[in-house]
């Protein structure tokens, strides 16, 4: 396979690279190198290329007018000559578009045989994407890395320019066989609220770190910082982030700078990209520059911030390394953060963090749970929050625990294993064909498949072995997290989705799931979701759960006990609200259509494929998977069930397996099948 990364701006060339030299700099270049190095190591990968586009300015590196870098056998850089030798920032880019494209068609048009795949990073690359689709039929996927959506709903009069930029995301997304985004604020709120997104294309793919800086030597990291200290040997409270003002560099100097604590137990240390001198450079740069040097004089910060004017990667390494021994704190207070790939970085050298709430941290932080999350307009939320990090030192130790440990799952090759089977599926454009089972598996995922991987491997060797049997997916989860775990699990692909607790089906059709909207139609009746928001909007203890967790017909929460499960339901059933109100982990509680749940969903896949109920075997663990066990001819409750669900064992339809997970599913399978081929035999004998 050859794989096509496209990105037009920023200082793209091998490491090292000069991180905020340009404002365009940024993280999506960690991003395209990381991925592509990784893609290039696979064996099934044949050539990784990045593709940008040619400027001739030695002040910025001599690489960015080469024709072609090599960065190792199967790793290229191939850069694009416009016929404008200048260097561009994303606007001037928009008037050298149509150029870079015409130029780049004809360099691939030269080419036999040519890619087949484009990765295209950000709006611009995906409309240069969509046009040699057109012209060489090149498929490509679709990475936005920052969106324009919540941007144009924060601006009290949006212009010209955010609408035409939303125009031409919107174009991307509709254009791409995949979309692969990051987090989940990002896959399941931001790109779905496009018109042209549909949700079965978005995938979510966690990049990865560049390893092996662990323990890089701190001594790097002290040169750049002592000579603004007084006492560099106290915690630092470390911030790394381009000059650009929705970073929010400046309300970070006023958490620090307003208190007491801080000021007197540690120094700040701020790494905001590259600068000559603090009169030079883009405007936005200057700009931010000025604030934060204003900041500090304004709280009269000498001697306890640093701001070194440049820095190798190598010493930002050691800086998180050197924060990390003084026990201090990593800080990302933007505005708004489309993934945050510093708070992985942090976390691998054992470094805390304090993060924005808003957008792709609040994954990592939730499962990384390396520390914590604080609203970004608020100085005394951001301040509170790393004193506590400081001051609590078992907490900043199980931070620092946590994060390195479970950093460790987070890689780039992880990532390009997910990236290949995402192509490969385009790539191959499975065939339409319908498949018609005689049987169903229809299976919950959490631990109920997940959890050990030797099960799982002899679970899908079942099911290949065994064509009569058809998979369906039933889990509480949403079908782009329901899609990454099995990705993730090496699980075989399903014939349907039932997903967010049984309030949604999707059925594979060409390739990809798509919702079935007779299903979606018959549980809207009497579905009434803003009473139900308004009723159990003020109740005590109950918390909504992340807002992408609330689907078109699901509402879920945080509850505090099972009582107060029931009193919901009560509450709602007083109200004449119909609802059907489901408790699971101690502490989850959905609220579905009174037609829905994983029970009436998969009745209504069996029917779709034909399938009788005496040949339908549902598996699951939890809560939630109660009703579906209930109703189920041929029910199995994995040997590592929940408490809550524990009394469904003594059911005659539910066979209760020894083992666990998907090892657990199987065994109740195999049982099933015997028991029934024993009742069948007994019939026969007495008969005879
Ligand atoms: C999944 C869903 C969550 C739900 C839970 C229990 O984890 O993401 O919203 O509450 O399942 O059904
Ligand atoms: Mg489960």
């Amino acid at each position: 396979m050859h794989i096509v990364s496209l990105a037009l701006g920023g200082c793209l060339k091998a490491e090292p690279v000069r991180y905020g030299i340009t404002e365009d700099t940024g993280g999506h270049i960690t991003y395209v190198l990381g991925e592509m190095e990784a893609l290039a190591r696979r064996s099934d990968v044949r050539f990784a290329e990045i593709i940008t586009r040619r400027f001739d300015e030695p002040k910025l590196g001599s690489a960015h007018a080469q024709h072609q870098e090599w960065i190792s056998s199967k790793l290229a850089i191939t850069r694009i000559d416009s016929g404008n030798p200048a260097y561009l920032s994303k606007e001037a880019l928009r008037c050298d578009r149509q150029a870079f494209t015409t130029a780049l068609i004809a360099e691939l048009q030269s080419r036999e045989p040519l890619p087949d795949l484009i990765h295209a990073h950000f709006a611009d690359a995906a409309d240069v994407a969509i046009q040699i689709e057109r012209a060489l039929g090149i498929p490509f996927v679709y990475t936005a890395h920052s969106l324009g959506m919540d941007k144009r709903a924060a601006m009290a009069s949006p212009c010209q320019a955010i609408d035409a930029r939303l125009a031409e995301e919107n174009r991307a997304i509709s254009g791409a066989r995949a979309i692969i985004g990051s987090s989940r604020d990002e896959c399941e709120r931001q790109l779905v609220a496009y018109p042209s997104a549909r949700i079965e294309k978005i995938h979510r793919l966690a990049p990865g770190i560049e390893r092996g800086h662990e323990s890089s030597r701190p001594s790097t990291a002290i040169d750049l910082i002592a000579p603004f200290l007084r006492d560099p040997t106290k915690p630092i409270v470390l911030a790394v982030a381009r000059p650009v003002h929705k970073k929010n560099l400046a309300r970070l100097v006023e958490a620090y700078g307003t208190s007491p604590h801080l000021r007197e137990q540690s120094n700040l240390v701020i790494l905001a990209g590259l600068r000559e001198t603090l009169t030079s450079g883009e405007k936005e740069q200057l700009e931010v520059m000025r604030d934060l040097v204003d900041a500090i004089d304004c709280h009269d910060l000498y001697g306890s911030v640093a701001y070194p004017k440049s820095h190798t990667r190598e010493q930002v390494q050691a800086l998180y390394s050197l924060a990390a021994r003084t026990r201090g704190v990593f800080v990302n207070p933007a505005l708004m953060e489309p993934y945050g790939l510093t708070l992985v970085e942090a976390a691998a050298h054992g470094l805390p963090v304090v993060a924005t709430k808003v957008g792709g941290p609040q994954d990592i932080v939730g499962e990384l749970e390396h520390g914590l999350l604080v609203d970004p307009n608020d100085a005394s939320d951001i301040a509170g929050a790393i004193e506590r990090l400081i001051s609590d030192r078992p907490f900043w130790e199980r931070c620092s625990c946590s994060g390195r440990k479970k950093s460790l799952d987070m890689n780039w090759d992880r990532y390009a294993a997910g990236f290949r089977n995402i192509a490969a599926n385009i790539l191959e454009g499975r065939s339409g064909s319908v498949i018609r089972p005689s049987h169903l598996v229809v299976s919950d995922l959490d631990n109920t498949l997940t959890g050990c991987s030797n099960g799982v491997d002899r679970f899908a060797r079942f099911l290949k072995r065994r064509h009569d049997f058809g998979f369906v997916v039933a889990t509480g989860r949403s079908i782009v997290e329901a899609r990454r775990l099995l990705r993730e699990w090496g699980l075989p692909s399903p014939l349907g989705w039932i997903t967010s607790v049984g309030s949604e089906i999707y059925l594979e059709r060409s390739g990809n799931p798509t919702l079935d909207e007779t299903f979606a139609k018959q549980i809207s009746e009497d579905w009434e979701p803003e009473r139900i928001d308004d009723l159990l909007a003020d109740l005590p203890d109950l918390v909504p759960q992340a807002f992408y967790e609330q689907r078109s017909f699901k509402r879920s929460y945080f509850a505090k006990d099972a009582e107060q499960a029931a009193e919901i339901e009560k509450l709602l059933q007083s109200q004449g609200i119909r609802a059907r109100v489901i408790f699971s982990h101690d502490c989850l509680l959905d609220i579905l259509p009174i037609k829905a749940g994983k029970a009436a969903a998969m009745r209504h896949v069996a029917g779709m494929f034909g399938v009788t109920a005496q040949n339908v075997f549902a598996a699951g663990d939890s809560g939630n998977d109660a009703d579906m066990l209930t109703v189920c001819e041929n029910a199995i409750l994995v040997g590592n069930h929940s408490s809550e669900i524990a009394r469904l064992a003594s059911r005659p339809n539910v066979y209760l397996s020894k083992r666990s997970n998907a090892s657990g599913t199987l065994e109740g399978l195999l049982a099933h099948q015997r028991a029934r081929r024993t009742r069948i035999r007994q019939k026969l004998e007495l008969s005879a």
